[in-house]
């Protein structure tokens, strides 16, 4: 439409005048990745995502993702002015995790390392031992477990306990979950199995452990790309935000890519495998935040954002 044509064009001038960088996750909506690539910008898991952000030469990093990302690129470059399309794009790993509760929850147990995934607040953050985003969980964890630390995770649960079944860690875990992957079913699961027995299945490790079980690669958003481009299967049945499905098909243009079911249905899920927070970074958002910043920065308080360093760092070198 005409409105889009006026945003997408001023957005690419203001992001030159700005010496600004797009940085987007794999679940925004098509539009906004496309944008991303048109601009030269980034599209990644959380993870790389963290990198890029914190090595890119910027001035100006536009995180269309939600808060915990923008947060962690505010944590990792100070220097940098981070926007994002609203402030308001939360996750509700982070607010099911509040700093005060979790604190103490650590407290009751000063003999654990504090593993914490990266979606959660600067606070929770900086009250851990490490970070960790999905694709590198398995590897920390499973090296935390060899030097025999006794393990709190927080905040998903799935994500927890997937964990501990493929490393055998002893972890206590926080009672967090995405509402996006929570509502896969395996039993609607295994009837579209039915439908479509030359499906793969991809799932990422938010999903319960009933539908985990079913998958034939499980891993996060990169993970999972990837091994629908090196699986041989023809067609895949997926159990993530169907944000995904744009690089999936972009990067296999002949496979068939399948939401995976949720248990409700349209009317009843709540999510409907789209993350409502991810949503609301659109062309409009965007544009407001490069053409007037205020409200839309993001600001961390310098001693949170000194001791969340630390395990962020933890975990971008263990990575490297
Ligand atoms: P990845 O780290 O796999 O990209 O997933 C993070 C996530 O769930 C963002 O919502
Ligand atoms: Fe959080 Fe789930 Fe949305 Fe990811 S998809 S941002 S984990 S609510």
């Amino acid at each position: 439409t005409a409105k889009q044509t006026f945003y997408t064009q001023e957005i690419k001038r203001l992001l030159v005048e700005r010496n600004a960088a797009l940085v987007a996750h794999y679940y925004t909506d098509p539009e906004i990745q496309a944008l991303t690539e048109e601009t030269g910008g980034f599209i990644s898991d959380s993870l790389e995502m963290a990198r890029y952000g914190r090595d890119c030469d910027a001035q100006t990093l536009i995180v269309a993702g939600v808060k915990f990302m923008g947060e962690t690129a505010k944590i990792l470059s100070p220097e940098k002015t981070v926007l994002m399309p609203t402030l308001e794009a939360t996750c509700s790993l982070d607010l099911g995790c509040p700093i005060d509760q979790f604190s103490a929850f650590c407290d009751e147990h000063p003999d654990h390392t504090v593993v914490v995934y990266a979606n959660t607040s600067a606070a929770v953050k900086a009250r851990a031992d490490w970070v960790v985003t999905s694709s590198i969980a398995l590897e920390i964890v499973d090296h935390l477990d060899a030097q025999g630390k006794k393990i709190i995770w927080g905040p998903d649960r799935h994500l927890g306990a997937y964990i501990a079944k493929q490393t055998g860690a002893d972890m206590l875990m926080w009672q967090g979950e995405c509402i996006v992957h929570d509502e896969f079913s395996a039993k609607a699961l295994r009837d579209m199995k039915h439908l479509h027995p030359d499906a793969a299945v991809l799932v990422h490790p938010e999903s319960p452990a009933s539908v985990v079980e079913m998958a034939d690669a499980v891993g996060s958003t990169s993970q999972l790309i990837k091994a629908s481009q090196d699986l041989p299967n023809e067609k895949f049945i997926v159990a993530t935000d169907r944000g995904i499905f744009y690089k999936m098909q972009q990067l296999a243009p002949n496979k068939t890519f399948l939401e995976a079911p949720t248990g409700g249905n349209g009317a009843t899920c709540k999510s409907c495998a789209h993350c409502p927070w991810m949503a609301m970074n659109g062309l409009k958002a965007i544009y407001d935040a490069l053409n007037d910043g205020s409200g839309h920065e993001i600001h961390v308080a310098d001693d949170l954002r000194e001791k969340a360093l630390i395990p962020l760092n933890r975990m971008l070198d263990f990575s490297a």
